[in-house]
């Protein structure tokens, strides 16, 4: 057996995440193998001390392998023109997809058997909608209630079982977007977002350089009186979701070893990730138990971690996760989780967020919590599939 090497992360970028919507999405005439040949080229162009032939693999999650997404790792890497002597994986655990391929191409630099790994995330889900294709097995009825398996229930049977009021999560999506627009107004996603082009609602065309859900003004009493898609009188509503959204996001993994012998510089590495499952019916709480398992396996507590990335599916689960965790003010405005918004306002491509949590986390370690050690990135999968990774600054 080798000892286990260091993993380090190289580059983060990602598009803009922009509305899943055949009349209003700024992405809607483009696919989304072609959002992640924007990330795969301004990874090249950012360093061009990696060659693309380089690459030992590139493992690209997706929430739904089908349609435009159907082996989206092989097609998109081939269709941007790039070596087919490149092997590819195309991921699918639901939303934790692109935090699952990060994490398979982590393992594989640790284990030695790859030093340079692009892991990326895709999502279109206008042109490859939530559970397209899917077929459920009808034993699935012999344990769990299936109109209590589609998210927006879920969302719902949250909120009533951690008893979280609508005005609760009102306020933390006030703050999503608040943060979201003071971080975009201070230049803090400039150094991750690669420009695409898109098209206004009208048909114009313009180069797309920010996310398209943030809102710059809020109206909480209107937002209030919102009422739920998901259940008559229920509190979960479309200003406490994510948006149906369109966006790609990669990071660049390499050996440490590698990253030395090419002269290039790093500030933090993967040390270290974990899955959990739980009851599907309640799947945005799943980071409550990726979470403790992932503070079990490293003896680490809330305590020790600096700035938290969980992703924002509904406002109902992010809460329920926060509170039952202890990470945070019972309330929105946080002190580190999700300091510059999350997906309630920037919005939520299945398979792609895993990645962005990971690409956005590392730049709010280097910029807000430079001193801090650890960094962690977290998200709920549909059907009760969750993921947690842990950042470290390297010695
Ligand atoms: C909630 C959901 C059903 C709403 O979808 P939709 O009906 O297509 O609606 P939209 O997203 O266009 O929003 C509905 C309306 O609410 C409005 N709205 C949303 N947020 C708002 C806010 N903060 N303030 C005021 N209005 C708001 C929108 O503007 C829109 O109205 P408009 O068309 O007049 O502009 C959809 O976004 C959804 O399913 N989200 C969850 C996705 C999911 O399950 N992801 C996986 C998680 S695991």
């Amino acid at each position: 057996m080798t000892e286990l090497k260091e993993c380090v992360f190289i580059d983060g970028v990602r598009t803009p995440n922009a509305r899943a919507h055949n009349e209003k999405g700024w992405f809607r005439h483009v696919r989304p193998d072609e959002l992640l040949t924007a990330v795969y080229g301004a990874l090249f162009q950012r360093n061009p001390a990696i060659r693309p032939q380089d690459v030992d693999c590139v493992m690209v999650g997706s929430a739904n392998l089908s349609g435009m997404q159907n082996d989206i790792g092989r097609m998109s890497w081939l269709a941007s023109g790039l070596p087919d002597s490149v092997p590819s994986q195309s991921v699918s655990n639901q939303c934790p997809s692109g935090m699952t391929a990060t994490m398979n191409g982590a393992r594989a630099i640790m284990a030695g058997e790859a030093d340079i790994i692009i892991a990326a995330g895709a999502e279109d889900m206008e042109k490859v909608a939530m559970a397209a294709n899917m077929d459920f097995p009808p034993r699935l009825l012999k344990y769990y209630d299936m109109n209590e398996l589609p998210m927006g229930s879920t969302a719902e049977k949250v909120a009533e079982q951690f008893g979280i009021s609508k005005e609760d999560m009102t306020n933390f999506a006030v703050y999503s977007h608040k943060n979201a627009v003071i971080a975009r107004n201070a230049g803090k996603w400039a150094g991750q977002i690669i420009p695409v082009m898109g098209k206004k609602e009208d048909g114009t065309e313009f180069l797309v350089d920010r996310d398209q859900w943030v809102r710059e003004t809020m109206d909480e009493k209107k937002m209030n009186l919102m009422e739920s898609p998901f259940k008559p009188g229920g509190r979960v509503t479309a200003a406490t979701s994510s948006p149906l959204t369109a966006g790609a996001a990669a990071v660049l993994l390499m050996s440490r070893d590698r990253a030395d012998q090419l002269g290039l510089s790093y500030t933090y590495k993967y040390a270290c990730g974990v899955q959990a499952g739980n009851d599907p019916t309640v799947m945005g709480i799943g980071p409550i138990f990726a979470v403790r398992k992932l503070f079990e396996k490293t003896g680490l507590k809330p305590d020790d971690i600096g700035p938290i990335e969980i992703n924002e599916a509904f406002a109902s689960q992010s809460l329920a996760c926060i509170r039952e965790l202890g990470l945070d003010n019972f309330n929105a405005p946080f002190k580190r989780v999700n300091v510059w918004g999350g997906a309630v306002a920037l919005g939520h491509p299945l398979g792609q967020s895993g990645v962005r949590l990971i690409v956005t986390l590392l730049n709010i370690l280097k910029s807000d919590f430079p001193m801090e050690k650890y960094g962690l990135a977290t998200l709920c999968g549909g059907f009760g599939n969750s993921n947690a990774v842990l950042i470290e600054k390297v010695k």
